[in-house]
C-alpha cells in the first residue's frame, strides 16, 4: 500500500511513517518543516530495508499541483500537517489559520477528486474550556472570544472536522476525525510549548522547572506509539468512516505533579518555579483545566487501551534526550 503523511517529517507523523514502513508500505511524506526536522525522519532514511519505499517531498499542502500529484499516486492518506502549539499559534496567528482550514479544504477536495481514503488528525483542544471530566465526542464545546487567539487552533481542527464530516455526508468521501489528546514521546520538542519536552530538558540541564500557573491544571498524556496504532487500526475499519473519535491516555495527573516526578525521575537538581500565564502567553489568557478523554468509543470499534504508562513514557523521553 502507499501512504502519504502530511506532515511526516513531525513529531507524529516520523512515527507513524516508520509504522507503515515497517509493515512493508511505500510512505510519502510532504512536509515544510515549518515545526517538524528532517532529522526526525533520518534514521528513516538511513536505513537500508526503506530504500526506494520512503519518499519526502519539503513543500507546503497549500501547493495545490504537488498534492494533486501525490494524492493522485497513493492509496491512503493521514492529514498531520498543520500549525500545532499555543505558543507557535499565537505569533503566527494568520498563518497558522491559513495552514488549518485552507490546508485541510484541499487535502479533503482531492481525496474526494481520487475517491482516496483519509484520517484528519484534530486536537482536544476542539472541546474548549470544559471543566468535566471525561471529555465524550458528543459533548458541547466552550470557547473564549475570538480576540483571544489561542482559541483560532480549537476553532480551525473545529472547522476541520465540520469539512470532513460534510464530506462524508453529502459525496460519501472516506473520512475518519481522530481527535488527539496530549500525545507523548521521542521526537517531540518543547520549542512550540509542549510541556514533556520541555520540562524533561530544564530537568536534564538542572535549571528551574517553569510550570504555567499554579500547576493545578491536568492532562492525560498518551504514548505516541499507541496513538499511531489506533490512527492505523481506525483507518482499516470502514465503520470508523464519518465519525470522530477521541484517541487519549487514562491517568489524569497535575502539570505540578508531572514537574515533580520529572525532577525524581531525571535525578534533577532543579526546582520547580511557577509562571503566571500572562507572562508566558498573553494578558487574560485562558488554559483548559482538564483535558480527560472518554474513551469508549474507540475502544468499541477498535479494542483501543493505551498499552504505555506515564513512568514508561518518562523514561524514553529522558533517555531520547540524554543522547
Ligand atoms: N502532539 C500532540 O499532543 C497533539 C495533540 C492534538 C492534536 N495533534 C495534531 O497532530 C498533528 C501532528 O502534530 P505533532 O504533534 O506531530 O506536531 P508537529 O509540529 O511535530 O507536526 C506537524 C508537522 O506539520 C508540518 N507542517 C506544518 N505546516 C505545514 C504546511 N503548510 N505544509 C506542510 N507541512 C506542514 C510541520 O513542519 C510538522 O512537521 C497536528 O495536526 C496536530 O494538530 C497533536
Amino acid at each position: 500500500m502507499r501512504v502519504l503523511i502530511t506532515g511526516g517529517a513531525g513529531f507524529i507523523g516520523s512515527h507513524l511513517a516508520e509504522a507503515y514502513l515497517k509493515e512493508g508500505h511505500d510512505v510519502y511524506i510532504i512536509d515544510d518543516l515549518s515545526t517538524g526536522t528532517l532529522e526526525n525522519i533520518k534514521i528513516l532514511q538511513d536505513n537500508a530495508d526503506y530504500d526506494n519505499r520512503l519518499f519526502v517531498t519539503i513543500d507546503t499542502i497549500l501547493n495545490h499541483n504537488k498534492l494533486l500529484e501525490l494524492i493522485g499516486t497513493v492509496d491512503v492518506v493521514f492529514h498531520l500537517a498543520a500549525a500545532v502549539g499555543v505558543r507557535y499559534i499565537l505569533d503566527n496567528p494568520l498563518e497558522s489559520i491559513k495552514i488549518n482550514i485552507q490546508g485541510t479544504d484541499k487535502i479533503l477536495e482531492l481525496c474526494m477528486k481520487f475517491k482516496k481514503k483519509v484520517l484528519i488528525a484534530s486536537s482536544s483542544e476542539v472541546y474548549g474550556k470544559h471543566l468535566h471530566a471525561p471529555l465524550v465526542e458528543t459533548d458541547n464545546i466552550i470557547y473564549g472570544p475570538s480576540s483571544k487567539f489561542r482559541w483560532s487552533y480549537a476553532a480551525s481542527k473545529l472547522m476541520d472536522e465540520f469539512m470532513a464530516l460534510a464530506y462524508f455526508r453529502t459525496k460519501g468521501l472516506q473520512v475518519v476525525v481522530a481527535r488527539l489528546f496530549n500525545t507523548v514521546g521521542p521526537r517531540q520538542t518543547g520549542a512550540y510549548g509542549m510541556v514533556i519536552p520541555r520540562l524533561v530538558n530544564q530537568a536534564l540541564k538542572n535549571e528551574a522547572l517553569t510550570v504555567h500557573g499554579d500547576g493545578g491544571q491536568t492532562r492525560t498524556f498518551t504514548y505516541v506509539k499507541d496513538v499511531v496504532k489506533a490512527m492505523i487500526a481506525l483507518m482499516d475499519n470502514d465503520s470508523a468512516f464519518g465519525e470522530v473519535f477521541n484517541i487519549g491516555g487514562v491517568g489524569e495527573i497535575s502539570i505540578r505533579d508531572l514537574a515533580e516526578k520529572i525532577v525524581k525521575m531525571t535525578g534533577s537538581r532543579s526546582t520547580i518555579s511557577f509562571i503566571p500565564y500572562e507572562e508566558v502567553f498573553e494578558k487574560d489568557f485562558e488554559d483548559m483545566q482538564r483535558r480527560v478523554p472518554c474513551i469508549e468509543k474507540i475502544k468499541g470499534l477498535i479494542g483501543f487501551s493505551p498499552q504505555t504508562d506515564l513512568d514508561m513514557i518518562l523514561k524514553e523521553v529522558i533517555e531520547s534526550f540524554k543522547k
